[in-house]
């Protein structure tokens, strides 16, 4: 069986193609390596994955090509995990979004449907649920409010996925992930870029005054969960899933069932990092949200899925894979 990964050189892409790999399976990496951050970073985990066995075959393309997705070699399963990913960038690059998000997504659904593929498991957001859906977060909430792009893009996944799986019937699943951080992670996101300042002796930029509350998930919980939704494509058997569809798609929220305040995060750099934060106290920025929670109640229950890693250990561990990364 192999496996397409697309976004194989991203955050969460580089550590489910490895997991896939340690479990025996071929792998088919896709991604274009751009440097919405620091493509460097992308070449890195690259390495460890084309270092590691034969079983992986990695391409470098743009998915939203219909001609490089055409010529992709033999696959049964995809694992879509490659997109324009962030809030703040979508406020000023649209068009990322537009590319990346909906053409691109476009694309890998065709690639399902032409291929006849087993099952489509596809990376979606808390962040469709917007400021305004009631907490914690279920799929079977309305989430059609987006306070940004990117959250738009991201809904407008879903729908596309929601065609196709009525019309062709290719079993798919939709992961909302609900901030994701871990060793190899996004330079982009707050844990890395208050670590980086924390280090540096400069203050952090506190929006919201610090009244904001997310629901960090580590990446081998996430990794875990996104193995076990691959496992278990939703039948075709006319029964309601989980986020409404009657066909086969189904939705999951992928969080850590423990909201934590942002200043909670903060204090965790700091004392990982062995120096106390500065904070520079901001207003709410555009685009975001004051606070994520998800009700992981369907995932445990139909996918086994069991977060084990509060933030007291995940934030340690990302401190000290940061300080070996950015030393050498
Ligand atoms: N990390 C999080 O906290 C989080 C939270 C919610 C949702 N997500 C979603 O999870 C998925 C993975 O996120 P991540 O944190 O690993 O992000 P990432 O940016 O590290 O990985 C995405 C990868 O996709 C590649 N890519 C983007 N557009 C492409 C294109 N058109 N063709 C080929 N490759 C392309 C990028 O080069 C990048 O390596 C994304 O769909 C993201 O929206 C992530």
């Amino acid at each position: 069986m192999t496996v397409l990964v697309t976004g194989a050189a991203g955050f969460i892409g580089s550590h489910v193609a490895q997991a896939l790999l340690a479990r025996g399976e071929r792998v088919v990496g896709l991604d274009n390596l751009n440097a919405y951050y620091d493509p460097a970073l992308k070449q890195a985990r690259l390495a460890g994955l084309i270092g590691d066995t034969d079983r992986f075959h990695f391409v470098r393309g743009d998915f939203a090509d219909p001609v490089t997705v055409a010529a992709l070699p033999h696959i049964d399963r995809i694992v879509h995990l490659g997109a324009q990913a962030g809030v703040r960038h979508s406020i000023d690059a649209p068009r990322d979004y537009g590319h990346s998000n909906l053409v691109g997504h476009l694309e890998i659904l065709e690639l399902a449907r032409t291929r006849g593929v087993r099952h489509l498991v596809y990376a979606s957001s808390s962040s469709v649920y917007g400021d305004t859906a009631a907490l914690p977060f279920s799929a079977e909430a309305r989430a059609d409010a987006p306070v940004s792009l990117y959250a738009a893009s991201k809904k407008a996944g879903e729908l596309l996925a929601e065609s196709y799986a009525h019309l062709y019937r290719i079993p798919m699943t939709g992961l909302r992930f609900f901030t994701v951080y871990g060793p190899w992670g996004r330079p982009d996101m707050a844990l890395w870029r208050f670590t980086t300042r924390v280090l540096a002796g400069e203050p952090l930029p506190i929006y919201n005054g610090g009244a904001m509350k997310r629901d960090f998930s580590y990446i081998d919980d996430i990794v875990a969960g996104v193995l076990a939704a691959l496992d278990r494509p939703p039948a075709d058997n006319g029964a309601a899933k989980p986020g409404g569809s009657l066909g086969p798609h189904a939705l999951y929220n992928l969080g850590n069932d423990r909201p934590e305040p942002l200043l909670e995060l903060v204090r965790l750099i700091g004392a990982a990092c062995g120096r106390e934060p500065v904070l520079e106290l901001l207003p709410m920025q555009a685009g975001d949200v004051t606070a994520t929670w998800a009700d992981i109640g369907p995932a445990r229950r139909d996918l086994g899925y069991d977060p084990q890693t509060p933030l007291a250990i995940g934030v340690p561990a990302f401190v000290d894979w940061y300080r070996g990364y950015t030393a050498g």
